[in-house]
């Protein structure tokens, strides 16, 4: 079996944090003995390509006690756990990954999971999507269909959906609500707060924190931080989350204002460009510049080094810039998803949900190989609530059921 990882003596220690992960998320615990027996992914070739933690790890379990042989690419070169990693590999699984790669050993390791004849692809971010449909065209025409996982993957799957140029089905598993109301919201909301604070160390409470984009990562950020004390301000481009963030309390302004106020500065937008130059030079000697959204792109590091007379690390994950007006701005994580690369990820009970919605997601394409069209779609009618419902259920919560007769008068025109 082929793999490339940083140690493979780490075992151990990402086995025991893989049984830790699998305490805290029942629900994908749960599904996995429900159709092991019947091993209904037997035969079935899967690539893909996850931030590789422990919580992937009981998804990728999950795939494999269902029959699956898995390929694993990270889809961060930052992220990776790299205990858990080799104790994938000795779990049978192809794992090519380590924490620390550069940007070209990360784009060999897609190819590498890309090349292996996938029946299906899985994907956090876009770049095995994309990378078949570049520059593997030959493999992705045989693959029967596909998972994506985050906001940013899927708006470069329906760009290629757009343009007519997708090659196979693939299932937003982000857009399910048991993904994104609590996974975007409640998950990258906590891991955010707590990248910067295992990174940095520093009080919230009474700090000015600028969160650019309110969608559902933004709002679990402000929601967060303003919990632990910060004055949140928001930034966003669409007039109708912008008056939410407002109604919701926060103060909203452009960027080129918050600049100059803030401590703390956040992006969750999944765009580009979204803290430059000129918002850096206006900004107080000592702000920490942080990213949470899917690529490191958010943050403008080209137009800091540019704008910088030295760096050097001060912390781990910290980087103290030196620009040419003599201001310190501190850069967490290289400007790539903190919450990933200075601490864990999102908690393991959140990624019980999103990861039974990708395990349901693939045997969904198993299930309709050749049925489906070149299209990107939800997930199927009814799986979100039977998540919702294991979930409710694995938390010791019931909830009411309505009557026959508040269904017929939910469903008829008569007052
Ligand atoms: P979303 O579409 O719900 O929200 C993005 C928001 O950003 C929108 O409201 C949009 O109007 C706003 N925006 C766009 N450009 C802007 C700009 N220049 N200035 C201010 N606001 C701007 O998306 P989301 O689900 O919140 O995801 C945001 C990003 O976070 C994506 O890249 C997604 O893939 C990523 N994500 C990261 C994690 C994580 O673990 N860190 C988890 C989930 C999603
Ligand atoms: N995305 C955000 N948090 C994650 C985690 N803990 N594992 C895998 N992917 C993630």
């Amino acid at each position: 079996m082929e793999f490339k990882v940083r140690d493979l003596s780490l075992a151990d220690r990402g086995r025991a944090q893989i049984e830790w992960a699998e305490r805290h998320m029942p629900v994908l615990v749960k599904l996995r003995s429900l159709y092991a027996d019947r091993k209904p992914l037997e035969g079935v070739r899967i690539s893909a390509s996850l931030h590789v933690t422990k919580e992937t790890a009981v998804l990728v379990r999950t795939l494999l006690a269902w029959g699956a042989t898995v390929s694993l690419a990270p889809c961060n070169p930052l992220s990776t756990q790299d205990d858990v990693a080799a104790a994938l590999v000795e779990e049978g699984v192809s794992v090519f990954a380590w924490r620390g790669m550069s940007g070209d050993e990360y784009m060999w390791a897609i190819r590498v999971v890309g090349l292996r004849d996938p029946d299906i692809v899985m994907d956090d971010g876009g770049d095995l999507h994309v990378m078949l449909h570049e520059e593997l065209r030959d493999r992705a025409v045989r693959v029967w269909g596909g998972t994506e996982e985050t906001t940013t993957g899927v708006i470069r799957l329906r760009a290629l959906e757009r343009a007519g140029r997708l090659l196979y089905p693939v299932v937003a598993v982000n857009n399910a609500r048991t993904k994104y109301l609590f996974d975007n919201r409640y998950g990258t909301g906590q891991s955010t707060v707590d990248g910067i604070l295992r990174a940095t160390n520093i009080l919230v409470a009474g700090k000015v924190a600028v969160v650019a984009g309110y969608g559902w990562v933004g709002r679990g950020i402000a929601m967060r931080l303003r919990g632990m004390g910060a004055r949140v301000i928001v930034t966003e481009v669409d007039p109708i989350k912008a008056l939410e963030a407002v109604m919701d309390g926060f103060e909203v302004m452009p960027m080129a204002r918050a600049a100059r106020l803030g401590d703390i500065f956040i992006t969750a937008t999944g765009n580009k460009d979204v803290i430059r130059a000129e918002h850096m030079l206006e900004m107080k000697d000592g702000a920490i510049l942080a990213n949470a959204g899917h690529f490191n792109v958010e943050v403008s590091v080209e137009d800091l080094e540019r704008i910088s007379v030295s760096k050097r690390v001060v912390r781990p994950y910290v980087e103290e810039y030196t620009l040419k007006n003599g201001k310190r701005l501190y850069l967490l994580a290289e400007g790539r998803l903190v919450n990933l690369v200075a601490a864990e990820g999102h908690p393991s009970e959140v990624m019980d949900m999103s990861f039974s919605n990708q395990a349901l997601a693939v045997l969904y394409v198993k299930e309709n190989r050749g049925k489906l069209e070149r299209r990107v779609y939800d997930v199927p009618p009814g799986q979100d609530e039977m998540i919702a419902r294991l979930k409710l259920e694995t938390m010791g919560i019931e909830i009411d059921e309505l009557t026959e007769e508040q269904r017929r008068y939910l469903e008829s025109w008569k007052g």
